[in-house]
């Protein structure tokens, strides 16, 4: 493990708790697929918001910072699951990355506020985590913000020995933008939006923290540097087709996440 990589800032029982959820609901591919060609995760943008100056803190949980006297504003999330290759085998010490918006929806980059918002200084921002020998990996966050011309999206990348090997964005499954998000209707077949489109659930009755499990999937070649700007399609991506109607079915969720709507 990296010197870089700190583990969640969370008392024991919690530590507990994400253990037994990782061991529950870590994967959604079973071990009778490994034979078969899995389906890539597809592409998307890295988008402008990159953090220009990564955070002293990097560890897997944004919801709370090294020195902080709060925890981020926002709706806890905690997402994980394994990355896999193209044949269903766990790939460890890989380094993944998320980036995304604050409950504001703004990002720790220098042109990354929104116009009359203001940066959550509590929110971490950025993370990362190394995989472990099962290609598990997980974090604890908030629901990203939601800004103009975008749906709730988290941003990801994967590198193996320093090469970015995919970058993409993870959307929640019931967000009424997610039908209107061009990036998202531009991410490979319909089988690969599905893939990136996750259902994020109460942890236990009557908690408000919300959990998903997500699988990654890449190939075996990095992404050349347009991959990373660009990113539409994905890798044996098709043509945009109507969006799926992915899990339309998370009741209470809008009106959990969602004030005002740019739109
Ligand atoms: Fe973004």
């Amino acid at each position: 493990m990296s010197t870089l990589i700190h583990p969640f800032h969370i008392p024991l029982s919690r530590r507990k708790l994400l253990h037994s959820l990782l061991l529950t609901t870590g994967g959604i591919i079973t071990s009778s697929v490994y034979a078969e060609a899995l389906a890539l995760t597809p592409r998307a943008t890295e988008g402008p918001y990159y953090p220009d100056h990564l955070p002293l803190d990097q560890d897997n949980d944004l919801t709370m910072i090294l020195g902080g006297k709060a925890p981020a504003n926002g709706v806890v999330t905690e997402f994980g699951g394994r990355l896999l290759n193209v044949d269903g085998k766990p790939i460890q010490d890989a380094v993944i990355e998320l980036w995304q918006s604050d409950n504001n929806g703004c990002y720790i980059h220098s042109r990354g506020t929104q116009q009359g918002k203001e940066r959550d200084p509590q929110f971490q921002g950025y993370g990362k985590i190394e995989t472990n020998p099962k290609g598990e990996y997980r974090f604890r966050t908030i629901l990203p913000g939601l800004y103009t011309g975008r749906t709730l999206h988290y941003h990801i990348r994967v590198k193996q020995n320093e090469k970015s090997m995919l970058t993409t964005q993870l959307f929640i499954a019931g967000i009424p933008q997610n039908d209107r998000d061009g990036i998202l209707r531009s991410m490979g077949t319909e089988q690969q939006r599905l893939s990136v489109i996750r259902e994020f659930k109460s942890m236990s009755a009557g908690s408000k923290e919300l959990a998903a499990t997500w699988d990654i999937v890449i190939g075996h070649t990095p992404e050349e540097p347009d991959q990373r700007g660009r990113g539409p399609g994905g890798p044996g991506g098709s043509p945009p087709r109507r969006r799926d109607s992915a899990a339309l079915n998370e009741q209470n969720l809008q009106d959990l996440v969602l004030g005002p709507s740019p739109f």
